[in-house]
């Protein structure tokens, strides 16, 4: 097959968590302009639909769902309807997840620790279970876990280090390691994609801090945040044949901010 033809996705079915907005919504765009058929699932229900809306109006079929990934319930019953809808999951980007507000790790309480863990960690395994299992009975499949840089290195927005946050996200690396080992009989290739700043929702408040933003800005060699449309190539890589023979892998796009 010739090089290019190995990125397109015609004719396959792409699941994107939290793609209502940011970072997600990008992912979803980048599978659907690939000429995937592209289901999403978030907590924002306006941003959502707006976001089904524009999927759609590329030519192929779109699906959002309001669904709270950290509810095994609702999971079930959002994989159901994509079946329901699609007849497959050739594809997911387990992309929801939520900052962990900055509070230093002493005052973090037990239950924020929990409900950080569950959204940034455990809910990957919740969806991608089900996914994969779909996955299987279609001959195979390819699981796109969001990771982080603060799954390398801790945050280092002094005196707020993120703690809990990198935790989870660096679970999210060995998860698909797990995932990746466990599930290579199936055909289901498992890999993390690592971003490092980007300006979006969940950067905004801290990058709206001059000294948080400067400080990011001098820690990354490339001397600036990413541009949402910048994580899209990796995306349509990972997702496609293009990286056939890859699976347990990190990939780092973080304008060299883990170089140092
Ligand atoms: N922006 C960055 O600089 C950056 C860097 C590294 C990694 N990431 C990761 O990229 C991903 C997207 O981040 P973003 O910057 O676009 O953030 P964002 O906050 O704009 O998007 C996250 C989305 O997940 C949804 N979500 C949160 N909890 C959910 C739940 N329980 N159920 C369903 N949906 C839920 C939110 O509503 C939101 O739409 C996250 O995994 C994030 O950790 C972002």
């Amino acid at each position: 097959m010739k090089s290019l033809d190995l990125f397109k996705l015609d004719g396959k079915v792409a699941v994107v968590t939290g793609g209502a907005r940011g970072l997600g919504r990008e992912h979803a765009f980048a599978l659907a302009e690939a000429g995937a058929q592209v289901a999403i699932c978030d907590l924002l229900v306006e941003d959502g639909e707006r976001t089904r809306e524009e999927l759609a109006a590329l030519g192929g079929k779109a699906l959002f769902a309001r669904v709270d990934v950290t509810s095994s319930s609702e999971v079930e019953s959002f994989v159901s309807r994509v079946m329901e809808t699609f007849g497959r999951i050739d594809i997911l980007v387990n992309n929801a997840a939520r900052p962990s507000e900055g509070i230093a790790l002493d005052n973090v309480e037990d239950e924020l620790w929990r409900e950080i863990i569950d959204t940034n960690l455990s809910s990957l395994f919740y969806v991608g279970k089900r996914a994969a299992l779909r996955m299987k009975e279609g001959g195979g499949g390819s699981i796109i876990n969001i990771g982080s840089i603060n799954s390398f290195v801790i945050s280092n927005i002094v005196p707020r280090y993120n703690a809990t946050y990198c935790v989870a996200k660096a679970g999210v690396h060995q998860l698909t390691r797990g995932m990746a080992a466990q599930w290579a009989p199936w055909n289901v290739r498992v890999n993390t994609l690592a971003p490092g700043y980007i300006l979006t929702a969940q950067t905004a408040a801290s990058a709206s801090n001059p000294d948080i933003y400067e400080r990011n800005v001098s820690l990354t060699p490339m001397g600036r945040y990413g541009r949402l449309d910048e994580l899209k190539g990796a995306i349509v890589f990972m997702a496609s044949d293009a990286s056939s023979f890859m699976t347990g892998s990190a990939v780092t796009v973080d304008g060299g901010y883990t170089v140092w």
